[in-house]
């Protein structure tokens, strides 16, 4: 469903990316592991078309995607969650929700009540402010706001960051729904080892912006294993 090869990218004159290679199959759950600025954002920025690839090849569904920017990217149905999660906390939830369908074209009502079947507390919290959500429930209606678009793709950037440690067994209960139930594929970049283990079938390990190991499904499951790969 979506490759990298060889792919490289970066700021200025530093290249942050290099060599790196990824390939996700439909229906599968992966996620990037690494330490703080090992270049996991990058790649999240390089694969949605926020940062341009100075090398290499990305395709999603067969096609070649390396020179569309965002938007387009989105439109053929990949779905982005940034670190920090990126929303708009002095707007409404419900105004978080239509911006997110700004992508889809096609659709002239939002499918609201979809998302609400995921995240039924978004229901009662339309008229509420985003900043003044819970960090677990901006993380859900950051997810939400993606969904809204009805991606077959998702890509994550640490969604478990700033939600407290119950929360993030709920958000991986969501992630694996979604994945079971839409078919949803799901590249996952994070830090949190419970996070990855509940919902993740295999990972990539990045470090110094290049895959320097993968692990299947056992060796996630070992957490001195997994561990070690994100000490400092
Ligand atoms: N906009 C930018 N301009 C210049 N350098 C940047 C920029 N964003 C990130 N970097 C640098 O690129 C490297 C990789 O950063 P990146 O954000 O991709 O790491 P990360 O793995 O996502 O880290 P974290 O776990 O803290 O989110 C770091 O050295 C960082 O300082
Ligand atoms: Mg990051």
């Amino acid at each position: 469903m979506l490759s990298a090869s060889d792919l490289r990218s970066g700021y200025g004159i530093g290249d942050v990316l290099q060599s790196f290679e990824l390939a996700i199959e439909a229906g599968e759950v992966v996620s990037v592991l690494g330490r703080n600025g090992v270049g996991k954002t990058t790649l999240m920025k390089t694969l949605i078309g926020l940062l341009p690839a100075r090398r290499g090849r990305i395709e999603y569904q067969g096609q070649d995607i390396t020179a569309l920017g965002a938007f387009r990217r989105a439109r053929l149905g990949i779905g982005y969650v940034p670190q920090g999660r990126g929303i708009f906390p002095h707007m409404t939830v419900r105004d978080n929700l239509r911006m997110g369908g700004m992508v889809n074209e096609n659709r002239r009502s939002l499918d609201f009540e979809a998302v609400f079947g995921y995240f039924p507390f978004l229901r009662e919290r339309l008229a509420q402010r985003g900043g003044t959500l819970s960090g677990g429930q901006q993380a859900m209606l950051a997810i939400a706001r993606a969904l809204i678009n009805e991606p077959d793709l998702l890509l994550l950037d640490e969604p478990s960051d700033g939600v407290q440690p119950s929360v993030v067994q709920e958000l991986g209960g969501f992630i694996g729904t979604l994945n079971r139930d839409k078919g949803l594929t799901v590249l996952i970049v994070e830090q949190n080892i419970d996070l990855v283990q509940t919902v993740a079938q295999r990972a990539y390990v990045l470090d110094k912006g290049t895959v320097v190991a993968e692990l299947d499904r056992n060796e996630l499951e070992s957490t001195e294993r997994v561990a070690a790969y994100l000490a400092v």
